[in-house]
C-alpha cells in the first residue's frame, strides 16, 4: 500500500519508535494520528511535523481503556473519512523475575502491551472491512522471540503478540487487509529508563543499542508499503533470532551469562559464576519460606 494521503494511526506517539515512526509517515505525506496518554508531548509533536505535507490529528488515548480506544478510532474515520493504518507501538517493559515478581505489575505489561493492542486491532477492523483495505503493523520485539532472564514477563507480552499477528493474518486473508510483525532489537529510546524494576539491573551499554529509532519508524513503513510479514530492523537481529532454535541450551546459557554473569557491571566480584551465585543471594532472601516438613 502506498501511505502518501492514507491515514495512519500511531499509539505511543510520544516518544521514541513511535514518534519516529509518526515523522516518517508524514514526511511521506501520510496524515498522521498522534496516540498516547501525554497530551503535551503529542501537541509539541504535531507542531514539528507541521511543515510536512498532510493533517495530524492530536487524541490522548490510554490504550488499556477500550473505550477510549473505541473513541479514537471513531474520532479518526470522522475526521478523515476512514483509517488506512494501524500502528500498535505502546509499549512499557519490565525487569522482574517470573518465580517472585509483582503479579500488578505483569497484569499492567500484559494491559497495555497485549490488551492494549487486541483493543486497538478490535475498534479498526470493522473500518478496515467496510474499506476493503488497511494495515496492521504490531511493534513486538526480539524479545518476542527469544526469551532473557528477568524480561520473561515483557517477553510473554511480546510472545503474544506475536501469535495474535500470525493468526490475525490469517483470519484477514482475502480482506484486503495486512498485517505485520517488527522485531526491534535493543533501540536508542527512553524505553529502558521508562520500565518498571523489580531487580537491579543496570542499563546495557550504548553499544549494544545498534538501531536508532528512524530506522525502525523507517522499516515500518517499509512494512506497510510491501505488506511484509515478520519484519527485523538489523542483520543481527534477525542473526540471533534465527540462530536461537538451533541450539537454545546453549544461548539461554550464554544469555544467562551476558545478563547475570557480568560482576563488574553488577558490583560483585569473581567470575561470571560465582557472580550468578551471589545474585541469586538476595532474591532468594526475599522469596517466601518453603512451608516446613512435617516430622
Ligand atoms: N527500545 C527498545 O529497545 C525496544 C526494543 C524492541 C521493542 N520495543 C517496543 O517498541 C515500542 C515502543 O518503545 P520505545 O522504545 O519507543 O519506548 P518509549 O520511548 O518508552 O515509548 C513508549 C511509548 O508508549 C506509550 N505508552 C505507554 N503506556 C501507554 C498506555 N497505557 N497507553 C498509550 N500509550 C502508552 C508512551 O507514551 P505515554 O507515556 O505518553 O502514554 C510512549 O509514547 C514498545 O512496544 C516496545 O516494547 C522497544
Amino acid at each position: 500500500m502506498h501511505v502518501d494521503g492514507r491515514t495512519v494511526i500511531v499509539t505511543g506517539a510520544s516518544s521514541g519508535i513511535g514518534r519516529a515512526t509518526a515523522h516518517e509517515f508524514a514526511r511521506r505525506r501520510a496524515h498522521v494520528v498522534l496516540a498516547s496518554r501525554s497530551r503535551d508531548k503529542l501537541d509539541a509533536l504535531a507542531g514539528e511535523l507541521a511543515d510536512y505535507p498532510g493533517r495530524r490529528l492530536v487524541v490522548p488515548t490510554d490504550v488499556t481503556d477500550r473505550l477510549a480506544v473505541e473513541a479514537l478510532v471513531r474520532r479518526t474515520v470522522e475526521e478523515f473519512d476512514g483509517v488506512d493504518v494501524l500502528v500498535n507501538n505502546a509499549g512499557v517493559g519490565l525487569f522482574a523475575p517470573i518465580a517472585t515478581g509483582s503479579l500488578d505489575n505483569m497484569h499492567h505489561l500484559f494491559n497495555v502491551n497485549f490488551w492494549g493492542a487486541v483493543h486497538c486491532i478490535q475498534a479498526i477492523v470493522p473500518y478496515m472491512r467496510r474499506q476493503r483495505r488497511g494495515h496492521i503493523v504490531n511493534v513486538s520485539s526480539v524479545a518476542g522471540k527469544v526469551a532473557t532472564p528477568y524480561l520473561g514477563a515483557y517477553s510473554a507480552t511480546k510472545f503474544a503478540l506475536t501469535a495474535v499477528s500470525n493468526a490475525l493474518r490469517s483470519e484477514l486473508a482475502g480482506t484486503g487487509i495486512g498485517v505485520s510483525t517488527i522485531y526491534p532489537g535493543l533501540t536508542d529510546t527512553s524505553f529502558q529508563e521508562n520500565m518498571l524494576r523489580e531487580v537491579d539491573v543496570p542499563d546495557l551499554p550504548a553499544y549494544l543499542r545498534t538501531a536508532g529509532p528512524a530506522a525502525v519508524g523507517r522499516r515500518i513503513v517499509q512494512a506497510v508499503r510491501w505488506d511484509l510479514r515478520d519484519t527485523y530492523v538489523t542483520l543481527a537481529d534477525f542473526a540471533a533470532v534465527n540462530a536461537y532454535p538451533l541450539a537454545p541450551g546453549l544461548a539461554d546459557w550464554a544469555l544467562r551469562l551476558f545478563w547475570l554473569g557480568s560482576g563488574a557491571r553488577l558490583g560483585v566480584e569473581g567470575t561470571p559464576f560465582e557472580a550468578i551465585g551471589e545474585l541469586a543471594e538476595p532474591f532468594a532472601a526475599d522469596a517466601p519460606e518453603p512451608p516446613s516438613e512435617s516430622p
